[in-house]
């Protein structure tokens, strides 16, 4: 069976968020024998696309609207990703040194264009199409109501939502760069008066997923002005928790730590990371240390952080460090408690993976204070890397992290989002670290769950499989 996933990020070539690391490393995971997973995705102008060496399979045109653009199909020499990436080069619409803009509406649907031509001329065609979040939801339309996809009708198409407040919404004036189909059909493409791809995806994919069961419950009720087309079509969703790579979070083998570590040697594994990270950020190495790794946004809780970190820092002895960007605002404020919390707080504002790897290695303690979180994967690196995340209790979160008052208790779990929940959750942690007997039982615990894509791989195929029956 021959999968093909489409994806607008994929690592290592390009990573913004989740959703590389998961289109990165489920097609490995899929691979065997009777599978063969590979990606296409678009080539942009960016570190990887510099370093590495590309073989040219295609070459040709493509009218969007009325415009004409080159473009080519690469695929890079290096072979040790594990599957076979295709990535589709527009020099003049995706070459850039980003992966998203305010405005990708062309870009993104060039790209679905193209990518469906090229499949066009395959001898082999897919057994299933596997696109991931809005920026590709338009496949599943074009393939079941373009004149000129005909010939992919019949191969079933799966949807993954990652993250369901984005949709790629745009208006209708643009709905002439589709390729021609059948406009009583238009309708498909609509939802509230725009075009809006991740609604049009749901609609015409012909299995939908979330990254984890309890967010496609909650999709029904949050799904920011999609909740009832998710309710139309709940029978045919389902939701299936993300894996994680343990080639790439293996703290025995992960080379950017400054010291290795297995479950046996964690204590002082971790001490060599986290007196690296103290000395770096100058933090004291004595006390307990709670990072923070994500997009500075309402979404993961950030507009919080500011008040939470001056409310915990006055009364507790305790180290805070934050990897991360996004809203200025938050950013200003987060700059301020530096020169007030001398010693105590201290962050990189930006990203890099590097850090975030020792980040795991040297904390203690990791927080996670989301609104909204479809399966989270901080959590799942934390808890490999013996970091006991602090949570709320939302999508993915609550389905992998058990709170410490209950049986097998891995993490330190509360209800909402606001400052008072999130310092108390901190108080938790800290009575935790204080029993550090306990403490360590936890972290042990933490450590050996597993949270690989082996069971979850196996979910997306028993799907594939009830698609070509
Ligand atoms: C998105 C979600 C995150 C999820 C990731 C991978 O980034 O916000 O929760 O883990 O996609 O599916």
């Amino acid at each position: 069976m021959k999968i093909t996933h489409f994806s607008a990020e994929c690592y290592p070539i390009a990573k913004v968020g989740g959703l590389a690391d998961v289109v990165g490393s489920l097609p490995k995971y899929q691979n065997s024998k009777t599978i063969s997973s590979e990606v296409i995705m678009p080539f942009y102008d960016i570190e990887f696309t510099k370093k590495n060496k590309f073989n040219v399979l295609f070459e040709s045109t493509i009218q969007l609207g009325f415009s004409t653009f080159k473009y080519r199909i690469l695929t890079p020499k290096l072979k040790k990703l594990g599957f076979t990436i295709y990535l589709v080069d527009i020099p003049d619409l995706l070459f850039k040194n980003y992966v998203y803009s305010e405005n990708d509406t062309e870009r993104f649907l060039a790209f679905q264009i193209v990518a469906l031509d090229w499949i066009l001329t395959w001898e082999t065609k897919p057994d299933i199409v596997h696109c991931h979040d809005h920026h590709v939801g338009l496949i599943p339309f074009m393939m079941t109501q373009c004149v000129r996809y005909d010939s992919l009708k019949m191969i079933p198409t799966v949807l993954t939502i990652h993250n369901a407040q984005y949709q790629g919404w745009f208006t209708h004036e643009k709905v002439n760069l589709i390729p021609a189909f059948n406009f009583k059909n238009v309708g498909l493409l609509d939802w509230d008066g725009s075009i809006n791809p991740l609604a049009a995806a749901i609609k015409c994919a012909w299995r939908v997923t979330t990254v984890s069961p309890s967010y496609m419950n909650e999709l029904i009720y949050s799904a920011n002005g999609l909740e009832m087309l998710l309710n139309h079509e709940s029978e045919k969703c389902i939701g299936v928790l993300n894996g994680i790579d343990t080639d790439v979070w293996n703290s025995e083998t992960d080379t950017y730590l400054i010291k290795q570590y297995k479950t046996t040697s964690v204590q002082s594994g971790k001490k060599i990371n986290k007196k690296y990270l103290c000395e770096q950020f100058k933090l004291e190495v004595t006390k307990p240390l709670f990072i923070f790794i994500g997009r500075l946004v309402g979404e993961k809780g950030a507009d919080l952080l500011p008040e939470v970190f001056e409310e915990t820092l006055l009364k507790n002895d305790i180290s805070i460090l934050l990897l991360g960007s996004g809203s200025k605002a938050v950013e200003q404020k987060l700059e301020n408690l530096k020169t007030k919390f001398k010693g105590k707080y201290n962050s990189y504002i930006g990203y890099n993976e590097k850090l975030a790897h020792i980040m795991y290695a040297g904390a203690d303690f990791l927080l996670m204070p989301s609104r909204v979180e479809p399966c989270g994967l901080n959590q799942l690196y934390a808890l490999k890397y013996g970091t006991i995340p602090v949570v709320r209790s939302i999508g993915g979160l609550k389905d992998t992290v058990i709170d410490i008052s209950k049986v097998g208790g891995i993490g330190i779990v509360h209800e909402e989002v606001n400052v008072k929940d999130i310092t108390n959750a901190i108080d938790r942690a800290l009575e935790l670290y204080k029993n550090q007997d306990e403490f360590k039982k936890v972290r042990k615990r933490g450590m050996q769950k597993d949270y690989s894509w082996e069971v979850s791989a196996n979910s997306y195929i028993n799907i594939y499989n009830s698609l070509k029956d």
